[in-house]
């Protein structure tokens, strides 16, 4: 086999960078078209919980990053009112948002609602919450409105972002209602249909019976589930 010499190689290297160049310019001023079957996401996404553990474990306690920042608690001295002062309050709502607006889409993830077994209080005469197969029932015939609660509160969490930048304490109050909101629109729809006015008549009777018996409350006047 004849022997290439150096030059010569060098030569065909350089030749080749040239067209690799050349190629590389003329296809940039046409941008390539997307492959047919480009993936949306850089890998599968796979669930580990269920929604009701999602709740429980991740965007119920991180909600309270935002609603324990402004709230009103009545004590036997009087009203205690909390706002944010430091960076450090600032900043604990900001991972409250990030993780809210990101943490929305994981709802966007087909997992079950409940653990195997788990059937919600769905029995019996005084259950208000529907069976997690019937809840996947009701967002398999109208996805569009799960992805719209979905969206609902990724806005919310993305509203306080936009609040901890200016640090605004009176929108804050606002923005904490409308995830009150997000979170309950959600739950009246899919988790609990049956606490309709009803309900709360027979709850607000029931209350009335209980009332001479001393409450335990905190008096925590906003916690919002
Ligand atoms: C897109 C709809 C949706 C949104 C938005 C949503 N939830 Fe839920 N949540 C559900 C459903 C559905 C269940 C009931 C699942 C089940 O038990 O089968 C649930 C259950 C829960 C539970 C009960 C968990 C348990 O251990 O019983 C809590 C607490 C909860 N949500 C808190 C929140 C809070 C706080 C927010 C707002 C920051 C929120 N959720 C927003 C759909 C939603």
């Amino acid at each position: 086999m004849q022997q290439i010499s150096t030059a010569r190689l060098v030569l065909i290297c350089a030749g080749l960078y040239v067209i690799a160049v050349l190629t590389s310019t003329c296809s940039s001023s046409k941008p390539a078209p997307a492959p047919p079957h480009a993936p949306e996401l850089w890998g599968d996404m796979k669930p580990v919980v269920s929604v009701k553990e999602l709740m429980r474990d991740m965007l119920d306690p991180i909600a309270d990053n935002i609603f324990d920042a402004v709230k009103i608690v009545q004590t036997e001295q009087g009203t205690v009112e909390t706002v944010p002062k430091t960076d450090e309050d600032w900043e604990k709502i900001r991972i409250g948002a990030v993780t809210l607006a990101e943490g929305a889409y994981l709802l966007k993830i087909p997992r079950p609602f409940a653990p195997p077994g788990d059937l919600n209080n769905s029995t019996g005469p005084d259950a208000v919450e529907l069976a997690p197969a019937q809840i996947t029932a009701k967002v398999e015939k109208d996805p569009v409105e799960w992805n719209a609660r979905i969206e609902a509160l990724r806005n919310v969490g993305l509203e306080v972002l936009d609040i901890v930048k200016r640090k605004d304490v009176n929108e804050l109050w606002d923005a904490s209602e409308n995830l009150d909101k997000a979170c309950e629109n959600c739950h009246r729809s899919y988790w609990y249909p049956g606490e309709d006015d009803s309900f709360y008549q027979k709850l607000s009777r029931r209350l009335q019976e209980h009332r001479e018996q001393p409450s335990h409350s905190d008096g925590t006047v906003k916690s919002p589930k």
